[in-house]
């Protein structure tokens, strides 16, 4: 059994995720059960995403990364899409004054060539307008799968080899991942996902491979401080080895491998 989380809870401010990604689900379901639209089940998810970016920007994390719509996600019915956009849009209009005032720095990744013109144009003014700020990095991942992202890494590599100006003993992890769309992004320390579902969809792949996850059958919709704190808790709770064991982690090797104190 899990220990319960004391109330209210205490966090570390020492030992936050850098990097905390989250898979946004459940907009749907959590409509379903009220006898909404699905849409509204979304207007309500984008009020949690801006519960939780307010509330990490407070609590000091320095990069958060939103799973808004996936690749697969554009099998969905167009009139889905067609909403999910206009509510995009409209959000990061009304967005924009908040981030600027608390030095949020917005930034997209994905296949963004594949959204409406109107929305590649919103986030192009968002990401310009934002570009000083000194505090929090918003990534929202949009039209993003992890595959994607992986094969496109590999043919920016290719192409950069075929043209001579890389070997391949040169590829190591790190320039692999300066290829990936999340370049400039540390990997996430902490990932989760709402709704019950225990599945990463497709979610940063490579940048997860030593994520801590965080699973909570609480739709999106309901997500809110509380729930964050909670996950933030959890994370907090963890031993991270790395592959090492606990005595080496605990003699500082770990922090003297990764060059940092260890989160
Ligand atoms: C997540 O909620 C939002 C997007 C994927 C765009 P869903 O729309 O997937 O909600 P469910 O999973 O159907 O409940
Ligand atoms: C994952 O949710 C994508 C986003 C949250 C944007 P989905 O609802 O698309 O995932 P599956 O289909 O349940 O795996
Ligand atoms: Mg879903």
């Amino acid at each position: 059994m899990k220990p319960l989380p004391p109330s209210p809870l205490t966090l570390d401010p020492a030992r936050l995720p850098r990097h905390v990604a989250i898979i946004m689900d459940g907009n749907g379901r959590w409509a379903k059960q009220r006898g909404y639209p699905r849409m509204r089940g979304h207007a309500a998810g984008a009020e949690s995403a801006r519960a939780v970016i307010r509330e990490a920007r407070r609590l000091g994390i320095g990069y958060l990364t939103l799973f808004a719509f996936s690749e697969e996600n554009w099998q969905r019915p167009a009139r889905e899409i067609r909403t999910l956009m206009a509510l995009l849009k409209r959000y990061l209009r009304q967005e924009l004054r908040e981030m600027q005032e608390h030095g949020i720095v917005f930034n997209a990744i994905g296949n963004l060539a594949r959204l409406p013109a109107d929305v590649q144009e919103e986030l192009r003014r968002t990401r310009e307008a934002t570009q000083n700020g000194s505090g929090m990095v918003l990534t929202l991942a949009l039209s993003y799968g992890g595959r994607s992202d992986i094969l496109q890494a590999v043919q920016t590599l290719a192409r950069e080899v075929q043209a001579g100006r890389l070997s391949p003993d040169e590829i190591d992890a790190a320039r692999f991942a300066g290829a990936l769309y999340t370049a400039g992004l540390p990997d996430p320390d902490l990932v989760i996902r709402t709704s019950g579902e225990y599945r990463l969809s497709n979610f940063l792949l490579w940048q997860s491979a030593y994520a801590e996850l965080y699973f909570t059958p609480t739709y999106w919709p309901d997500f809110r401080e509380e729930e964050f704190h909670r996950a933030l808790w959890d994370y907090q709770r963890r031993d991270r080895r790395f592959g090492l064991t606990q005595e080496q982690v605990e003699s500082g090797l770990l922090a003297r491998l990764l060059g940092a104190p260890p989160r």
